[in-house]
């Protein structure tokens, strides 16, 4: 019962998306575990670039089961849409799994997380504003609307009752906003629940039963290790379990099946949001100067680093190896996938963060204490780069120039985790195999 894992290892962004595309070919169903629409993954179908957020990116492969978790939280009128742009381009949702127990998105969660970051000002924490936050919230708080509450007219009307009792006075008398009436709600909801209905499912059991009859699963992971809510840079995180062991928790597959764990890491590091970044090379427009903004611009131009959800300006940094480390700990990594490592053809020479040092301490592990990452000066090794050499066309490891490949051996290294799959440029075909085994 071979099943892998995809998770982030850094703060979200690292290239997961092309990576499940390369591998998904090798399962039979493609879970997500976590998060909801704040998840942004850019399929291309012929000339067209379409961006997921809900779907897993299995929809994209005939042969391979879509199943949404109940780890998920689910905007129901953006799942329909996606649902119905796949459609329109061709792309059959028929496979599609939702299970019963993912919790749904109410509006008034999206007037929350809005409320909440204006009220926070200059600490917001940068969310995507779609909602995800207080959703998780009412789940933990045992006040959230599952899915399967959508099937039943009566039961859903109920629920809506007793969680507007609370929500509706929070939003007029904190917020100074409209509130919501239950008619206005199910108008919009149960519609969609009319639609999703014949993909709901038992999903847990549905996978158990893959397992048993010997079928490959691939858990996809969205955000990475840095946004997980307990080992995250807290309260600076998503709501959610990204790491690996929130596989088991969000789909309901005990941990003991799954047997591989692949972390997604970009060859350097972004982040999107506010909360600290020890590597960052801030902008301008963020306080840096000279020589680190230079670097922030170059990576973020030649990395495209545009959020594919909000659009925003990614924050970009030199790689750290004290958050590969990290990321190697918590998620029991068996692989990595270097991604984008042709971004760095843009320098003369490349620096790895290999330890922090802050009020006279070096730091070579993730500091207990958060205070420490935020005023965590770098300690960089400077290494050779590859400056102006396309790597693009490169096919196996040994193509790749000396100075590319040592610094891809350095950073296995720095994190004890073998390299088996190295992105070279955006396309599928872009990756160099080293070694990468499904089974
Ligand atoms: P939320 O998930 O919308 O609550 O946002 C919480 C934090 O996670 C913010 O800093 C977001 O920018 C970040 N975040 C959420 N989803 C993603 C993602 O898919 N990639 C990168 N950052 C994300």
């Amino acid at each position: 019962m071979p099943s892998t894992v995809i998770v982030g290892t850094q703060w979200g962004d690292e290239g997961k998306g092309k990576v499940t595309d390369l591998i998904t070919k090798d399962y039979d169903y493609v879970v997500r575990f976590q998060g909801g629409n704040n998840a942004g993954h850019t399929v291309i179908v012929g000339e067209r670039k379409l961006a997921l957020h809900l779907m897993p990116s299995g929809i994209m492969d005939e042969n391979a089961v879509p199943v949404i978790g109940n780890g998920v939280v689910i905007d129901p009128g953006i799942l329909v849409e996606e649902m119905q742009m796949l459609e329109d381009e061709g792309i059959s949702c028929k496979n599609l799994k939702i299970s019963c127990d993912a919790h749904v998105i109410m509006p008034y969660h999206k007037d929350f997380d809005g409320a909440d970051e204006k009220r926070l000002g200059e600490n917001k924490i940068g969310t995507t504003n779609r909602g995800i936050g207080p959703c998780y919230q009412d789940k933990a708080a045992r006040k959230g609307i599952r899915i399967q509450d959508l099937l039943d007219e009566k039961i859903f009307r109920l629920k809506l009752e007793t969680a507007l009792s609370q929500k509706n006075p929070v939003l007029e008398k904190i917020y100074g906003l409209a509130p919501y009436t239950v008619d206005r709600i199910c108008e919009e909801y149960l519609p969609y629940a009319r639609i999703l209905k014949p993909y709901m499912t038992e999903t847990a059991q549905l996978l158990g039963e893959a397992l048993r009859n010997n079928k490959n699963i691939l858990f996809e992971g969205a955000q990475g290790t840095l946004l997980d809510i307990d080992h995250g840079t807290y309260p600076y995180v998503t709501s959610s379990s990204c790491c690996a062991g929130g596989a088991a928790t969000g789909t309901g597959v005990g941990p003991t099946a799954i047997n591989k764990v692949i972390g997604i890491q970009k060859a350097y590091v972004t982040r999107v949001g506010g909360g600290p970044f020890p590597t960052e090379q801030r902008y301008v427009e963020n306080g840096g100067a000279g020589e680190e903004a230079e670097t922030g611009e170059a990576l973020c131009k030649a990395g495209h680093e545009f959020g594919v959800t909000t659009g925003r300006k990614r924050r970009c940094g030199w790689f750290d190896a004290v958050i590969a480390r990290y990321a190697a700990e918590v998620n029991g990594l068996t692989d990595i996938a270097l991604t984008k490592l042709d971004v760095l053809s843009a320098f003369d020479t490349i620096k790895v963060c290999i330890a922090y040092e802050c009020q006279g301490k070096t730091y070579d592990y993730f500091p207990m204490q958060q205070s420490v990452l935020f005023h965590a000066k770098p300690v960089y090794v400077e290494l050779p780069g590859w400056k102006g050499l396309d790597l693009s066309e490169c096919r196996s490891f040994e193509e790749l120039p000396q100075n590319a490949q040592d610094y891809v051996t350095y950073l296995e290294a720095l994190s004890g985790v073998p390299v088996t799959i190295i992105g070279v440029g955006p396309d599928r075909d872009q990756t160099i195999v080293r070694g990468w085994k499904s089974k």
